[in-house]
């Protein structure tokens, strides 16, 4: 069985105070070898910070929010992978469904983005995840599917170094989590679509995200196909996130 990989996904949250104050009791939490990879994916503008924080302790991972699809050069407000390489950087989100929603990010867009961050030795957690009236109308394996695939057409033989998070639309940050039957069926879907694609399938993580808590935590991470979690709002408070993580090791 592969280490299970809790992330979270602080989003547009936080402070310079606020991050000392969530970061210090996550640190002292998780000790120096936890059952689990841990990983906090800050705003952009704060990871120097966190790196700093961070720094010294391997138990916590940093990781970005997004990465550009571009290399260098002309692109106003983008932040490539070599830049967050800089910042000690491990893990890039892409294509969250907020970006696809607000940012129109589409599947090749999020594709190239996981093909930058592999070029630079980060770790992409590609996200994909169908919204509510998808799930309605019976398209749920047909939009996680293709979202899957324009990354696994991009990325070829390195697709075993991506790291997926299904996060259903209609379960993000509205208390109703996917029961544990409904995601471990689109985790299995997922993972035979990576079977086709890679002998190393058993080995890509695949995460779970939407209203993940230390309550429900523990019986989604006990599926056969979930290997972790990426976590919003309850990745903002230390107890809360060291609770998941306990729930994972
Ligand atoms: P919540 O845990 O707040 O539902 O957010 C999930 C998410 O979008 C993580 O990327």
């Amino acid at each position: 069985m592969t280490r299970k990989l809790i992330a979270g996904n602080w989003k547009m949250n936080g402070s310079l105070a606020a991050n000392v104050a969530l970061v210090q009791p996550l640190l002292a939490g998780v000790g120096s070898t936890p059952g689990c990879d841990v990983a906090v994916c800050a705003p952009a503008p704060y990871l120097a910070q966190v790196q700093s924080l961070l720094a010294g302790a391997q138990a916590i991972a940093l990781g970005a929010q997004d990465v550009s699809q571009h290399e260098s050069g002309a692109f106003t407000g983008d932040v490539s992978a070599a830049m967050l390489k800089d910042f000690g950087v491990r893990y890039a989100i892409a294509g969250h469904s907020e970006r696809r929603l607000h940012q129109g990010e589409t599947d090749m867009q999020v594709a190239a983005k996981a093909k930058r961050a592999l070029a630079a030795g980060i770790t992409p957690i590609v996200c994909v995840g169908e919204t509510l009236r998808e799930r309605e109308e019976g398209m749920t394996e047909f939009i996680v599917k293709r979202q899957l695939s324009a990354v696994i057409h991009l990325n070829g033989h390195c697709i075993s170094e991506i790291v997926v998070a299904y996060e259903p639309v209609w379960a993000i940050g509205t208390g109703q989590t996917a029961t544990p039957e409904q995601a471990q069926a689109v985790h299995a879907v997922l993972r035979a679509q990576l079977k086709a694609a890679t002998g190393h399938a058993q080995r890509v993580r695949i995460l779970y995200g939407g209203s993940m808590n230390a309550a429900n935590a523990a019986q989604l991470l006990a599926q056969p196909d979930i290997d972790g979690g990426l976590i919003g709002g309850a990745s903002l408070k230390a107890p809360d996130f060291l609770q998941i993580i306990a729930a994972a090791a």
